[in-house]
């Protein structure tokens, strides 16, 4: 079973964003086996940069999405995306600094932060394009 399982209590309704939350899901597990098999420092920091980079362009499509359909939560939303970003650098230069005791931590984090991030604050976007139905383009923003 892998660590983080992306199931349909995880749907916001929205397929362009259902599909990142789910690649979200994949890079963690990715991280996670590499931290498992022990993997060397260059090849655990090349799947947290790859990791950190898709968080990324992820928060960039869900805010662009947000400001589009005029969100009342928006600024919220935009803050809890930079907790997690600043958190992940938090952890990124303690791995550079070879402090790898943290990877525990990290994991747990980032699941953590994940499950509850969606079910909690981007359900209530995803209530929010229902209770109006908003329709969304295929871009998905
Ligand atoms: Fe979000």
């Amino acid at each position: 079973m892998p660590f983080m399982e992306w199931t349909g209590q995880f749907s916001v309704g929205v397929d362009a964003i259902d599909g990142q939350h789910r690649h979200f899901f994949t890079l963690i597990n990715t991280l996670h086996a590499a931290f498992h098999r022990g993997e060397g420092e260059s090849e655990l920091r090349q799947t947290i940069e790859e990791l950190a980079d898709y968080a990324a362009f992820h928060f960039q499509s869900e805010e662009n999405l947000l400001r589009e359909i005029k969100f009342p939560l928006m600024l919220n939303h935009e803050d809890e995306h930079k907790r997690f970003t600043a958190k992940i650098q938090g952890f990124r230069d303690k791995l550079s600094s070879g402090n790898f005791a943290i990877t525990v931590p990290l994991m747990d984090f980032m699941k953590q932060w994940l499950s509850g991030h969606i079910l909690g604050s981007d359900k209530k976007y995803a209530d929010f394009i229902a209770e109006n139905h908003i329709s969304i383009n295929a871009s998905g923003g």
